[in-house]
């Protein structure tokens, strides 16, 4: 197999081995979510306006991931050929390329603050300070085993005046910038290119999936105020907060809504499977909201008869786990006294979101309002892909077509073995 190396060390090759090596269509953009729960495949097509809209959605069980991270690269193969299929069957179209999210507990995100001296004719700032103050901003110590993944301006400042979004054509002598570096493991994000690779595509850019669903969610005026994202996932509580504008903090929890799953297995004495039916089918994190004369069936193991109980009971095994999470969300917040920050609020995704009363909840424990964040943006097919647990699929998408900041869409053939981590830097002109 003909594979490239990038400058960041990152493997992506080449060839759709198992799929005979299709050309890429370019008019096709694809979102690839693998969670730890399921992977979702999201195909968007540029429609006679350019504009993309979605027109394939698959979704199958995720095998092989543990708290948002590979383990079991087969397992994801297999999860992800099933998913993009499906999105594939939708769509009548083959898929070549992917963009493809990250996420995992190896995620950092650190602010960064970068000078520089103007000292073009006339003072005037040009394209390529902007260019050189990010890359002094970008200029940390990384260590070896991890790469940048992001890095985007939150602000400029000429000659100490603050809160400049775009300084190009300003006249200044000192040019300052305010970034936010998001960092993750190298081979993290190489296992999930050997893993999308092996299933038959080619990666074309990796993005941190919080970021990603930011884009689908969180309205300009949300971010403008200042908002916490939260994506209450599988494996993972995915954490972004913007404030004035752009991301300020980024972490990410290895605990998600699995873990209410495993507390209802061992309290009801029953199966995995039947405590995720029981979950999703009867669950509710805000016992005030039952009502006490609701009873569901309880299988058993070892061939005892099934039992009943209150829905009210079930709650009460739920609630204290997800209070435990989002008050973690909470915590980490505050590290940085940001919630005093958000005036827009809380927007929770992710499956975590499809459980009643997580609104409430978290509304008792941030004392801010709170949404549950329904992806929008593209057009096509609405009804397929308006659930939270689609926020990143569907941002993803978005991503790639650069679309949601109002800028055109990028429609330029992408050059095999590009460098991946080149494609990062394109994040930088979406904030501007
Ligand atoms: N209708 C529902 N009611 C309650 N919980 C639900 C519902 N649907 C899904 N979930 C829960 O949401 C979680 C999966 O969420 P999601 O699909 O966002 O995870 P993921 O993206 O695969 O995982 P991660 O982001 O952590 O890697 C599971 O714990 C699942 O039980
Ligand atoms: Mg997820």
């Amino acid at each position: 197999m003909k594979s490239m190396k990038s400058t960041s060390g990152l493997e992506n090759s080449c060839i759709a081995q198992n799929r005979g090596g299709r050309v890429p269509y370019n008019d096709l953009i694809v979102g690839l979510d693998i969670g730890t729960s399921k992977v979702c495949a999201v195909i968007g097509q540029y429609d006679e306006n350019n504009i993309p809209e979605i027109t394939g959605v698959g979704m199958y069980q995720s095998r092989g991931m543990r708290r948002g991270v590979i383990v079991n690269i087969d397992a994801t193969v297999k999860s992800i050929v099933q998913a993009v299929e499906a999105a594939e069957m939708m769509a009548g179209r083959e898929v070549g390329e992917v963009t493809v999210g990250i996420s995992g507990a190896h995620v950092e995100g650190i602010n960064s603050r970068g000078v520089v001296a103007v000292t073009g004719k006339g003072r005037e700032i040009v394209e390529a300070d902007v260019e050189r103050v990010i890359d002094a901003a970008r200029a940390i110590v990384v260590p070896m085993d991890r790469a940048i993944l992001h890095v985007i301006p939150q602000e400029f400042i000429v000659d100490d005046q603050s809160g400049i979004k775009n300084p190009v054509g300003m006249i200044g002598v000192r040019l300052e910038s305010e970034v936010h570096i998001i960092t993750g493991s190298t081979s993290s994000a190489q296992n999930i290119i050997k893993s999308v690779n092996r299933a038959g595509f080619r990666v074309s850019e990796i993005v941190l999936e919080s970021l990603a669903a930011s884009k689908a969610v969180l309205s300009q005026d949300e971010k403008d105020l200042g908002v916490l994202l939260i994506d209450l996932g599988g494996g993972t509580t995915n954490v972004l907060v913007y404030i004035e504008g752009a991301p300020y903090h980024t972490s990410i929890l290895s605990l998600g809504a699995d873990q209410v799953t495993s507390d209802l297995s061992i309290m009801l004495k029953t199966p995995l499977e039947s405590a995720e039916r029981i979950k999703r089918d009867a669950g509710c994190c805000y016992v005030e909201h039952v009502e006490d004369d609701h009873y569901v069936q309880i299988p058993r193991v070892g061939g005892r008869p099934p039992d009943r109980i209150a829905k009210s009971k079930i709650a009460e095994i739920i609630q204290p786990r997800m209070e435990e999470i989002l008050r973690l969300v909470r915590d980490r917040v505050n590290e940085q006294q940001l919630l005093k920050r958000c005036g827009g609020g809380v927007v929770i995704v992710g499956g975590g979101a499809l459980m009643p009363g997580v609104a409430e909840l978290a509304t008792d424990i941030f004392e801010l309002p709170v949404r549950i964040g329904y992806p929008e943006g593209p057009g096509g097919l609405k009804e397929e892909y308006s659930d939270p647990q689609y926020a990143t699929a569907v941002g993803l998408v978005m991503s790639a077509a650069g679309k949601s900041e109002g800028e055109a869409p990028r429609r330029e053939r992408k050059e095999r073995g590009q460098n991946i981590l080149s494609k990062f830097k394109e994040w930088i002109g979406e904030f501007f």
